[in-house]
């Protein structure tokens, strides 16, 4: 069979399931009916780069083959929805800012503010918390001390991040004094976030589902946004339960609006707003 728009192969019922099967199992991604199509798209134009006719085969290929690893690594990044954008959710991030200065006036800035941007695609959400961040310690006249621990499952996505090089339609949403003082525009017109905050910060591949393999450390911000909606209510809150462990005493975690509507856990309270969805740990926990 040669490979045409009129004969490009056809996901049936069966395959349908199986190919939504792996991607649930492995990274959580529920699809529906209504995604069939984008599935059946982006599977099939991966085939046709590889001239693979077969959705079988090419199932093989991501899943036994001897390079499967690598063909999951490039189809994944396919299947995902990367979109993102600087300051996306601002009251969010002012909940952030919000707890970092009531912290330094607190006086308790002696250990480091720990950050985890846990989806953070093409690593807008990164940078964004980075400025937060870094404003909240010049305001407090205090040097920065933070890290921004940032993963994602897409490697792509994480190769754009760390590459920090933007276009200038991107930064729409980043206030004038911030795009001056962290941007620079490059010969080619991208703007490439510059600033000595990106030593504070790492990236690294990371899969939510395998949460005993992501940093091992606690956290004063979990900061997950625009993920968990992808996937099925029990896992949401199942995968909630495990990062409040990894929340340091009277740290927050911090999820997209309605991405949970019924999870509770004990050791974590609900902030009482109606503008971010967060949770605190209680300061007599651990
Ligand atoms: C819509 S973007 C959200 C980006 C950012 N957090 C925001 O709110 O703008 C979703 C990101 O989640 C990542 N992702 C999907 N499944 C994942 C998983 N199982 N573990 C970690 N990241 C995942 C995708 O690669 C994608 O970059």
């Amino acid at each position: 069979m040669s490979w045409t728009y009129e004969r490009a192969p056809v996901l049936s019922d069966s395959q349908f399931a199986m190919w939504s099967q792996l991607l649930e199992l492995r990274v959580g991604i529920s699809l529906g009916q209504h995604q069939r199509q984008f599935l059946q798209s982006q599977v099939s134009m991966r085939m046709r780069e590889l001239g693979e006719e077969s959705f079988s085969d090419y199932f093989h290929k991501v899943t036994d083959a001897p390079n499967a690893q690598l063909e999951w690594a490039i189809l994944i990044d396919r299947l995902v929805v990367k979109e993102t954008t600087f300051f996306r959710h601002k009251p969010s991030l002012n909940f952030v800012g919000q707890h970092l200065q009531e912290r330094l006036a607190r006086g308790a800035a002696k250990s480091s503010y720990d950050i985890w941007s846990l989806a953070c695609a093409s690593g807008e959400e990164p940078y964004s918390l980075a400025m937060v961040a870094n404003e909240c310690y010049r305001q407090a006249s205090q040097g920065p001390n933070f890290s921004i621990t940032a993963t994602d499952v897409s490697r792509v996505a994480l190769a754009l991040a760390k590459s920090a090089c933007y276009p200038e339609r991107k930064l729409e949403f980043v206030p004038q004094s911030y795009r001056k003082k962290y941007f620079v525009e490059n010969s080619a017109g991208q703007f490439q976030f510059q600033h000595p905050v990106t030593e504070r910060m790492c990236f690294s591949c990371g899969n939510i589902l395998n949460l005993d393999d992501m940093p091992m450390f606690e956290f004063d911000v979990i900061f997950c946004q625009n993920l968990l909606v992808y996937f099925q209510q029990e896992l949401r809150k199942k995968l909630l339960d495990s990062l409040v462990e990894k929340l340091k005493p009277g740290a927050i975690l911090v999820i997209g609006l309605g991405e949970v509507t019924t999870w509770v856990n004990d050791a974590v309270e609900r902030v009482q707003r109606a503008d971010v969805q967060a949770y605190i740990k209680s300061a007599d926990n651990n």
